[in-house]
């Protein structure tokens, strides 16, 4: 045993080895920690806790790093496409061009959904939130096609289940916005690559084709590849851990959908949007929102603030501020709300309160102001979180079920009542 660290308790020594990951990075096994002391680790919200081993993606919270497969995330946001890192990430390595056209042809005969999911889709309520809609309708998925909750699933069934969940997520998204606004939904057109094809079903009228604008699409990419993946954050692990029950891939996904929908996660960017609204209401008294934020009696939080793990800079949110300027330039859009988010940013990140706890801007502060100045509605802007960080999911579910993980069950340290004799109802 090279590197190890030794616990004593009640008199015994047991020691506990280091595992080291590829970038160096240290973790105490505990695995055997609890057939050696009786001991259980106790860590709410698994702060300290590392679940897995993962080759997906590495990031470092203090330098500000992260990397999918080894390629930063700063390359891959500026040479790639969205299908490529999709491909990236759940393959292993970068695809050649003959991979990368195979992918996308794969994915392209699955963009059509069976006529059925209108029916579901007609029995929602007209203003259903559409995360609530897509995390039902990726479940009905497996109603469709049931082969794939078959727990001893070849590579082939795998491959494509993956290939038809990329397929019908956007449609399932598009169709989810339509349904909201009471418009007729659009069918695919696979002539188109697969963003365009997106933003035609979202935007295209009976009265009024869609004109696909090359801003749009390359910040659509762009904004897709920066939500990608994010190793294991609250909706990957959640995805993983349904998926260790040998759950199949649709309902670990929508799993991970409804995870990632809690504002202190992908719902962060809409919350953005409406405090953003809230403050312009309020005369842009940004003072009066810090100062929210800071007192400990008020359940206020600057939205798009703070992260679990970075605690310099969110590397994916200085691309986006950038992109943000970039994207409404392009577009001629003047959003006063640029220049309020710009002005609360500077605000906060000189108050003290922020500075000692390490808050800074998150990939949420800028996503919604790109995705209102693309067309977006706030209501879509977490399925827009949903739909990039899919490849995520998908590589962390397929890595966890290739490693033949066990079923994720923590345990728990009891502070109840102990035992004690039922009392008859009469007698209570
Ligand atoms: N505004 C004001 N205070 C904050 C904020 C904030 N946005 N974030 C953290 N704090 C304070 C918090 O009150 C706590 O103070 P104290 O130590 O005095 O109790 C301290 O900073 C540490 O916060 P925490 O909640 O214990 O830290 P965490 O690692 O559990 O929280 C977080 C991370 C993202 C949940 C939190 O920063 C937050 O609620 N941010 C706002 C929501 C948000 O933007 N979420 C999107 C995250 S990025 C997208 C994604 O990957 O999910």
């Amino acid at each position: 045993m090279s590197k190890k660290v030794t616990l004593n308790y009640e008199g015994k020594e047991i020691d506990l080895p280091i595992i080291t990951g590829s970038e160096n990075e240290n973790a105490i096994d505990i695995s055997k920690i609890r057939s050696e002391t009786g001991l259980i680790t106790l860590d709410k919200g698994y702060k300290n806790t590392g679940s897995t081993t993962s080759k997906i993606t590495y990031l470092d919270g203090e330098k500000g790093i992260l990397r999918h497969r080894g390629y930063s995330i700063e390359e891959l946001a500026s040479k790639s496409t969205f299908t490529e890192v999709s491909y990236l990430l759940i393959y292993g390595e970068l695809p050649n061009i003959k991979q990368l056209e195979d992918f996308e042809n794969r994915i392209r005969v699955h963009t059509l959904v069976h006529e059925d999911f209108k029916i579901i889709l007609e029995g929602y309520p007209s203003k259903a939130h559409p995360m609530g809609i897509l995390s039902s309708l990726i479940t009905s998925l497996t109603a469709f096609y049931p082969e794939s909750l078959d727990p001893s699933r070849s590579k082939n069934l795998v491959d494509i289940s993956i290939a038809r969940i990329l397929g019908k997520f956007p449609t399932f998204a598009a169709w989810s916005y339509k349904k909201r606004n009471g418009h007729p939904i659009i069918y695919p057109d696979n002539k188109l690559d697969y963003c365009s094809n997106f933003l035609r079903m979202m935007f295209e009228l009976p009265s009024e084709p869609f004109k696909q604008n090359s801003v749009i699409t390359d910040a659509l990419n762009k904004l897709l590849i920066l939500h990608a993946d994010h190793e294991q954050n609250c909706s990957t692990s959640t995805v993983r851990i349904v998926g260790s029950a040998q759950s199949s891939i649709y309902p670990s996904i929508s799993a991970g959908i409804n995870a990632l929908w809690g504002p202190l996660h992908g719902g962060a960017n809409q919350a953005v949007i409406e405090m953003l609204d809230r403050i312009t209401k309020d005369g842009n008294n940004i003072d009066k929102y810090i100062k929210k934020a800071k007192d400990k009696n008020d359940p206020f939080r600057l939205m798009g603030f703070g992260h679990r793990v970075y605690k310099n800079f969110d590397p994916r949110a200085k691309i986006i501020k950038k992109a943000a300027d970039n994207v409404l330039e392009k577009l001629g859009v003047n959003d006063p709300v640029l220049d309020l988010a710009k002005k609360l940013e500077k605000i906060a990140l000189e108050d003290q309160y922020f500075v000692d706890k390490k808050l800074y801007p998150n990939v949420d502060f800028y996503s919604g102001i790109i995705y209102k100045a693309l067309g977006f509605p706030p209501e879509m802007f977490t399925v827009m979180f949903a739909f990039g960080r899919l490849p995520g999911w998908i590589s962390q579910w397929k890595e966890m079920r290739e490693n033949k993980e066990p079923l994720g069950r923590p345990r728990q340290i009891y502070t109840g009542e102990n035992a004690r004799k039922y009392i008859d109802i009469t007698k209570r």
